[in-house]
């Protein structure tokens, strides 16, 4: 616990310096920091978990129900995070702010933290959440259409699984059935991958 908090204290001094004048508000992981059997590890947070100052709280955080009653876990058994820990924005042309995907700058900082970061809470296994986690912690180009649904090894040698984003089962409900069979098989390969 002290040791997540000297890490949030450590990103906060890195990042604040990065935006002066801006109010950015870094979200940070939430859950089980233990040895927890799984970390989720989406893209960015958008409105509500910066608002909340937590991940997976929004729309896309309803989907993190779905997956958690699929699993048969709850919330706070897994530990959830971001690569990048500050809302992306845009103004669009009405003059409104919206969430964009991260920069590749942005990831680049913010992944040597989200190494420290697993190290730190050193999950079983590693769950991400569409394409930018993905990349970021396979340093594979492919993308989640060829990755999903299956085990791969993470950069740091992590048994990884890949899942679409949540908010992509949003924009394209095809893509329910296959997220879910995806987690099913997620949740029947764990024991079995984890033991290795
Ligand atoms: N999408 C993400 O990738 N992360 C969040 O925390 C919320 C939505």
């Amino acid at each position: 616990m002290a040791d997540m908090q000297a890490f949030e204290q450590e990103c906060t001094q890195f990042f604040r310096p990065l935006w002066p004048g801006e109010d950015k508000i870094l979200v940070f992981g939430d859950g089980n920091t233990d040895h927890p059997p799984l970390m989720l590890i989406g893209e960015a947070p958008g409105e509500q978990e910066t608002l909340k100052r937590r991940p997976f709280v929004g729309k896309a955080g309803k989907n993190l129900d779905g997956f958690l009653e699929l699993m048969g876990m709850e919330r706070q058994e897994i530990y959830v995070s971001n690569v990048v820990k500050i809302r992306p924005t845009a103004r669009g042309t009405s003059g409104r702010v919206r969430n964009r995907a991260p920069s590749k700058e942005e990831i680049a900082l913010f992944l040597p933290f989200l190494m420290k970061e697993i190290d730190l809470v050193a999950p079983r296994a590693l769950v991400t959440l569409g394409n930018v986690p993905l990349r970021a912690l396979t340093g594979d180009k492919s993308t989640i259409g060829d990755m999903h649904g299956a085990w791969h090894t993470a950069v740091n040698g992590l048994p990884l699984f890949a899942l679409y984003h949540p908010a992509a089962i949003i924009y394209r409900r095809e893509l329910l059935s296959v997220y879910e069979q995806d987690v099913c098989s997620l949740r029947d390969s764990l024991t079995i991958q984890t033991q290795k």
